[in-house]
């Protein structure tokens, strides 16, 4: 579906918020969801919704990646008021359950799914508190008009007042609490551990990476049609090192969010790292994007 950028506003040091509407009704989404958005460069970007599910128009934030790899910078310096976008509908992986109270923690730009929950906690009473951090204050979106709903609102600016702290924050167990979390790896991780005493179901997360690590060693890979071997070093992923071995591959994302680069795994136990598949069943296919391999040799469809 196609949208228009009505406004453009630099809510942060490096992070703009678009607002996007459609000339057709908007289809309905709950706070969690996120969309992908295709830039005329092919490329795609996951953005969580951040505005109000009752607004006939959508917001999004965008962080300006370090080193951008050509999504986010696409969207700094060309998407502004008027431009048109291609949007998917939108999908929640991060649903806001019913609970009798929320603690929501939120780390940089993981702010976005978070803020719409806590206006939907806010319309329907629900008591809320939130523990947000970030480096520094002028980097963290949304941090004066959150901190303008009064004292439930924790910021944590580490120049200034040091990290969340989390152990403290979730030391006591409450029945009827929902933790919801969104943030990088050390913080959902952190959040992860204190939560080990709480009712099951209790925590939600939802990582927000800047790409995933291309950790974990280096193996090789027998691309199975085209004969080629390709050696798959620490830090590039098997997408860029079959590219680069002329070997032909789809892909779009690149963050193993949208299943562009799903590869049938034909022998070798693959590491699975991406957002794509159900990981609840032996799969044979992986996201050449993002994951790697388990052993020395993968051979591929490819
Ligand atoms: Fe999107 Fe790999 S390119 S999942």
């Amino acid at each position: 579906m196609n949208v228009t950028i009505t406004a453009r506003t630099t809510v942060a040091t490096g992070v703009v918020a678009l607002t996007l509407k459609s000339g057709d009704e908007l289809p309905p989404w709950r706070p969690g969801a996120h969309v992908d958005v295709t830039l005329p460069n092919g490329l795609t970007r996951q953005y969580s919704l951040c505005g109000d599910p009752d607004d006939q128009e959508w917001r999004i934030a965008v962080l300006l990646g370090e080193p951008s790899r050509g999504g986010s910078s696409w969207l700094h310096s060309q998407a502004f008021e008027g431009v048109s976008l291609t949007v998917s509908a939108p999908r929640n992986l991060f649903e806001l359950e019913p609970a009798e109270r929320y603690v929501f923690i939120a780390g940089g730009v993981g702010i976005t799914p978070i803020a719409s929950m806590i206006t939907a906690a806010e319309r329907a009473g629900i008591p809320w508190t939130l523990w947000y951090g970030g480096r520094s204050r002028s980097s963290m979106a949304f941090a004066d008009e959150l901190a303008a709903l009064g004292d439930r609102v924790h910021v944590f600016a580490r120049d200034a007042d040091g990290r969340v702290p989390i152990a403290e924050v979730l030391a006591t167990p409450e029945a009827g609490t929902a933790v919801y979390c969104c943030g990088p790896d050390a913080m959902v991780e952190a959040v992860e551990n204190a939560c080990r005493a709480w009712e099951p179901g209790t925590l939600h997360v939802e990582r927000f990476t800047a790409g995933t690590p291309q950790d974990g060693g280096a193996f090789d890979v027998h691309c199975a049609r085209s004969g080629v071997d390709v050696r798959v070093e620490e830090g590039v992923s098997v997408l860029d090192a079959v590219l680069d071995a002329g070997v032909e591959a789809d892909y779009s994302c690149t963050q193993g969010f949208c299943g562009t680069c799903e590869t049938r795994v034909v022998e070798g136990v693959p590491e699975h790292r991406d957002d794509y598949l159900d990981h609840s069943a032996p799969v044979d296919t992986m996201m050449i994007c993002v994951s790697r391999s388990r052993c020395a040799r993968l051979v591929l469809d490819l």
